[in-house]
């Protein structure tokens, strides 16, 4: 009979049986998926995983730390923490189109993996944390593309990895319950979704380093504020958005010209289609007072009220 136990304790044995005693490369962006899939490897083969975990600089507040702690810390894996923020930062340096800076994104991450990869020894598999739906997608998408989803850890080209993926008949609540099963805390395995570009595509045009910051305090406000009014259960996704214009404002008796946050909160089922979250207006209010107290180069809050269609979740 099937139930997770099973399915974990079969996995382990085709791993170790695929594996041997060979090393298998991870691309672990501390999204569900590839966490599920580090902590199977990680109870099958131990250190013969190589988990490289890349910070785009593009990452909410305390993602990197958490993955750092949660993997090599508390499951004591084999992680290679690769900072390339400054790298990215500096490829996307004026580049203002959407599409530009999710190829630039995109394909700097499959870079420096590569490099990464290129630096180890000895690696004979690449896993991935393919899912069933992933499989189906591929299979049946249409070929009008409204934006150029990437999912961190695309195979590089050349090199020959055999693959190792475990998760590809699972669908995402199965993921998940692998996932606590495992011992993956419940945050990592509830957490709501994180397009690869990041906070990238979020911080609107031209990315600077101000208006970055803007956006991840200002998230990381959101997320602290909706987690005590019990809406992070709730909630599909909900993040903060920072445009690259300036509107005017008044701080202590003076002029100023700084740029508005946006707040986004929706449901859906399939990302498809989208309505609004209906905050509470008090609960509104104290995001609102927060931002504007507590995050730099920022003097008004909006509330974005566009259902998808004709709004994507996403602004870019
Ligand atoms: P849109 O903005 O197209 O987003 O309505 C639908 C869902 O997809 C997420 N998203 C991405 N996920 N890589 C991802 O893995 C991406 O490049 C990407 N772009 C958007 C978005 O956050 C929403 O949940």
């Amino acid at each position: 009979n099937w139930n997770m136990k099973n399915f974990i304790a079969d996995q382990i044995e085709l791993i170790r049986r695929q594996v041997g005693d060979r090393k298998v490369l991870l691309a672990l962006s501390g999204g569900v998926d590839s966490s599920v899939v580090a902590a199977l490897l990680i109870k099958a083969i131990g250190k013969q995983l190589v988990c490289v975990h890349v910070n785009h600089g593009l990452m909410r507040k305390g993602e990197s730390e958490s993955v750092i702690d949660v993997f090599r810390h508390q499951m004591e894996a084999n992680l290679i923490y690769v900072d390339a923020s400054e790298r990215f930062l500096t490829k996307l340096e004026g580049v203002a189109d959407p599409e530009q800076k999710r190829k630039i994104i995109g394909a700097e991450f499959i870079r420096v993996f590569e490099e990464e990869a290129r630096k180890l020894e000895g690696i004979d598999f690449l896993a991935q944390g393919t899912i069933y739906p992933d499989i189906v997608e591929s299979g049946t998408k249409t070929a009008k593309v409204v934006k150029s989803h990437h999912n961190v850890g695309g195979l590089p080209e050349d090199m020959n990895f055999e693959l190792v993926e475990p998760l590809t008949y699972l669908f995402k609540d199965e993921v998940r319950a692998c996932g606590l099963e495992l011992g993956l805390p419940y945050e990592m395995v509830f957490r709501q979704p994180f397009p690869g570009p990041g906070l990238g595509v979020r911080c609107l045009g031209a990315i600077t380093r101000e208006r970055l910051e803007a956006v991840r305090e200002s998230d990381s406000i959101l997320r602290e504020e909706f987690a005590k009014a019990a809406l992070d259960k709730k909630v599909w996704q909900y993040f903060t958005i920072v445009p690259d214009f300036k509107s005017v404002g008044v701080k202590n008796n003076a002029r100023c010209f700084e740029y508005p946050v946006i707040i986004r909160a929706v449901n859906t089922i399939d990302a498809m289609t989208a309505s609004i979250e209906q905050i509470d207006w008090p609960v509104l209010s104290r995001i609102t007072d927060r931002i504007l107290n507590e995050v730099a180069n920022v003097n008004r809050v909006c509330y974005d009220l566009s259902p998808k269609p004709c709004a994507t979740i996403e602004w870019e």
